[in-house]
């Protein structure tokens, strides 16, 4: 499948990476010390509070620039960022959810990998804390949304897979084994129920509050319940190459080969999937984003297994990158001021729960994981996940 796409060379991925970091050099100077929404409308990304699930992308993002560049500004606006991100979580601000891994991994962790910033370090710690407070022991997950056991959100969802590389680093940074412990009961029910026998996964699944027992597969973003939302797919695909980086299971391994061959059989011939991959061709947006989240995850698995499947997931993350970069990438010509063109957060449908937002504009994560793809490509990456 997918023999004859072309890959993107070692030079065009930088080339790449050089045009995110000018668009992302014109957006931190007009932005500076600001936070930015989870997408664009009509290409520009307003500015908002620190106050959602998404705030942590756009500071990843200027630390991978910093990385990529060497240069002071990017360090200097990543870092204007972060008290934000230490008082949040210090005075509970928008951390009523299961979120943590998304908001503090590529903002605290980073800092505190990049600069010994300690102060990140105790936040990303504080973050690992609230996340473990929503454990629900009956059933054994991270709920994911609202009040905690309330009946209509004793769920978890396939999105917190990205959430648990922030355990597995709290139980390392502090020798605490209970974070860690979490994570992989969370992940043992996570591939237990969320995946289905074709590979195909659900996006949030309940549980009984009274049981522990399995409920039902519903989806809040896909086009409907039985369906196959792409972010869904690609957090299945990303989530579990992490989880086995950290842990080396066999079936975090099986888990990722089910979930990306049925990921690759609804691709369309470009290789950027549509909102829900129910949709294979004609005039549905795209999500861009799950192809830079796949390869993320393509890449991250290359470097934990044998030559042969290791070229094999290189291969597939460089012809995605290919086809994001050509056709996908935003240009400085285009007056934007994100990096991916063609994301979708939330599709409203007949059959599903969520408000319509940002449908084919840029999306934060999509813009973070582009660059985290690229940024892997070109080099060995030491990861903030
Ligand atoms: N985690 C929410 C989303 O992927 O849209």
């Amino acid at each position: 499948m997918f023999e004859k796409k072309a890959e993107i060379s070692n030079n065009e991925a930088k080339i790449a990476l050089e045009t995110s970091v000018k668009v992302l050099k014109n957006t931190l100077r007009k932005n500076f010390g600001e936070y930015l929404n989870h997408s664009s409308v009509n290409g520009i990304y307003p500015v908002c509070k620190n106050d959602q699930w998404t705030n942590g992308f756009y500071v990843g993002e200027l630390w991978l620039a910093y990385e990529f560049t060497g240069d002071e500004e990017f360090k200097r606006g990543a870092e204007a960022l972060i008290p934000g991100f230490i008082e949040r979580i210090k005075k509970k601000i928008a951390v009523d959810h299961h979120d943590m891994g998304f908001l503090y991994s590529p903002s605290c962790i980073a800092a505190h990998k990049l600069t010994g910033n300690e102060e990140a370090k105790e936040a990303a710690i504080l973050a690992a804390d609230m996340l473990i407070s929503r454990f629900q022991e009956k059933g054994e997950f991270l709920q994911a949304w609202g009040a905690m056991g309330e009946e209509g959100n004793y769920r978890y969802i396939i999105d917190c897979l990205l959430n648990l590389p922030l355990l597995y680093r709290a139980s390392e940074m502090t020798g605490d084994d209970k974070y860690r412990n979490i994570a992989l009961k969370h992940i043992t029910t996570c591939l237990k129920y969320s995946i289905r026998p074709d590979g195909s996964t659900y996006h949030t699944f309940f549980m009984d509050k009274n049981t522990g027992g399995p409920l039902r597969g519903e989806t809040c973003q896909g086009y409907s319940n039985e369906s196959f939302w792409a972010r869904g797919q690609a957090w299945g695909v990303y989530g579990t190459a992490l989880s086995y980086r950290y842990t080396h299971k066999e079936e975090y391994k099986d888990a990722f080969k089910k979930t990306l061959d049925f990921y690759l059989s609804k691709l369309p011939e470009d290789m950027v999937p549509y909102w829900d991959m129910i949709f294979t061709e004609g005039e549905e947006p795209r999500d861009s984003s799950s192809a830079s989240i796949v390869a993320c995850g393509l890449l991250e698995m290359a470097n934990l297994v044998g030559e042969e499947e290791a070229a094999y997931c290189r291969s597939l993350a460089a012809k995605m990158l290919k086809s994001l970069a050509d056709n996908y990438a935003v240009k400085p010509e285009n007056g934007s001021n994100g990096l991916v063109l063609h994301g979708t957060y939330s599709k409203k449908s007949p059959y599903n729960t969520c408000s319509e937002a940002g449908v084919d504009e840029c999306v934060s994560w999509g813009d973070y994981f582009y660059m985290e793809a690229l940024t892997r490509f070109t080099k060995d990456w030491d990861t903030y996940w």
